[in-house]
């Protein structure tokens, strides 16, 4: 619609400042000194909202942090679209790696670089801006909601019991995400699936404090070099995962489900040069889409335990730590992972120490049928800005609400990632192209046209 672009194209500086603006707030959850960041980022969401259009936003407090409900209601008889995003970002961590400060954005090569410029801030902002767009030419022909929280990168904790003590508020006709990515601006994609999640930490404990590693090493058991061992050992020699029981529940996908999705371009040497790498890594018997799409992971996030501070301290520690956490494909169920690789620890954690194991959070696979209206919607609006259909792939990463939206509110959810992979999702230096920014505001109008019409 040449009325939209026309809007986009006289607006366009304004949409990018006004994202700059959100990103120079430090809203990360995970951190409790940002608190009062968190409440700043609610309140600039909530009035970004109503800047746009919106006839009503809340701010919901919960026993975290604030969810931002907003809506424009043109006719309750009219199909109605729920936007989820979140506001709050990961921490920045190694400060050090950023070659701009993390939230002190900066325009390099046509690239944003900040701190939630891509995951979720710049991806949910385009859904801002399509209101915006759609109330002044006066093209809205549906009504669209607004759910931004504030606690998905620490796994959702609130937002379940806000969607089941609130369905008639959230009642809506779809779900519709942009926290993922596609995979170029020439070859556009759509996630079908997120993976679950099972999230803990350990904690091994040998002798009761620090030792002098000469006076006792080789005498007691080091607790690090334990928890290595038993790390260590949750890979076989095949990058299978030995936890019994693991992938009882995995559906296997067909050979034919496997063939269309060796079809999506793929890269190796790009793959690896990007990342500084001289070999692939992972499961036998499976492709590098595979083993980040359709297969269930173990990783290590953190790992750490006696001196790590500057120059060298001979000491033995007493306790070791690492926070571990797996990836899930249907049908997986995050409790049920949790306590095998919990229970599997404290099998294999030998004599010489003790274990304390704890769940952070979890979530839930999902997966979105293709056949549903508001995937077609989404397929046939990026179909017509880039002029290609996009590829349905699975993404990696996780979107601990999406199981529980579908499950609440009995509706099907789309995603429109706009990011790329190489975005530096949780990385130093994290970045969106100010392009694929653009396009998505180009984009998302047409997907409430269509969904419209199609309903
Ligand atoms: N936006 C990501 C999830 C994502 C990334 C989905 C790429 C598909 C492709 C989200 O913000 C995220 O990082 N989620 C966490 C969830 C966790 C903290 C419970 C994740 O995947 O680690
Ligand atoms: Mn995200
Ligand atoms: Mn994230």
């Amino acid at each position: 619609m040449q009325v939209w672009k026309e809007y986009q194209e006289k607006n366009k500086d304004r949409f990018l400042n006004e994202l700059i603006e959100l990103l120079r707030i430090p809203s990360i959850s995970a951190k409790s000194e940002n608190k009062d960041d968190m409440i700043k980022c609610a309140d600039a969401v909530k009035m970004r909202l109503l800047e746009a259009g919106a006839d009503k936003v809340e701010i919901f407090p919960t026993d975290g942090h604030p969810i931002v409900y907003g809506e424009k209601i043109i006719d309750p008889a009219k199909p109605t679209v729920l936007v989820y995003g979140h506001y709050d970002v990961q921490p920045a961590e190694p400060l050090e790696l950023w070659k701009s400060a993390p939230f002190d954005p900066k325009i390099i090569d046509g690239k944003i670089y900040a701190r939630g410029s891509c995951d979720d801030k710049g991806q949910f902002y385009m859904h801002i801006k399509t209101l915006e767009i759609l109330v002044q030419t006066n093209s809205l022909e549906n009504n669209i909601k607004f759910c931004i929280e504030g606690e998905e990168e620490i796994g959702s904790p609130n937002l379940g019991k806000f969607i089941s003590s609130h369905k008639e508020l959230l009642k809506a006709d779809c779900v519709l995400i942009s926290d993922s990515a596609m995979i170029s601006l020439e070859t556009p994609s759509i996630d079908i699936g997120v993976r679950g999640i099972s999230y803990i930490e350990v904690e091994i404990t040998g002798p009761n404090r620090d030792l002098h590693s000469g006076v006792y090493g080789g005498a007691v058991a080091n607790p690090a070099t334990i928890l290595a061992r038993m790390i260590a050992s949750l890979h076989d020699e095949n990058n299978h995962v030995t936890i019994p029981g693991f992938y009882d529940d995995v559906v296997v996908s067909t050979p034919a489900e496997r063939e269309l999705m060796s079809k999506a371009p793929f890269d190796e040497e790009e793959f690896k040069e990007d990342l500084g790498i001289k070999e692939l890594w992972g499961e036998k018997g499976y492709t590098t889409n595979e083993r980040t799409g359709i297969r269930p992971t173990m990783e290590v996030n953190g790992i750490w335990g006696g001196y790590t501070g500057e120059g060298a301290k001979t000491v033995l520690p007493s306790k070791a730590f690492a926070k571990i956490s797996a990836r899930l494909v249907p049908n997986q169920q995050s409790d049920k992972i949790t306590k095998l690789l919990i229970d599997h620890l404290k099998k294999i954690t030998p004599p010489f120490v003790t274990i304390k194991a704890t769940l952070h959070h979890g979530g839930e696979p999902y997966m979105t049928p293709i056949d549903s209206n508001a995937y077609k919607a989404a397929s046939k609006a990026m179909e017509t800005t880039f002029g290609k259909q996009p590829i349905p792939v699975r993404g990696g990463g996780s979107i601990p609400i999406c199981a529980l939206f579908e499950k609440e509110l009995g509706i099907k959810i789309v995603f429109m990632g706009f990011g790329l992979d190489s975005d530096n999702l949780h990385s130093p230096n994290e970045k969106f192209n100010i392009a694929n920014f653009y396009k998505g505001i180009e984009t998302i109008p047409y997907f409430h046209k269509y969904f419209t019409e199609m309903n």
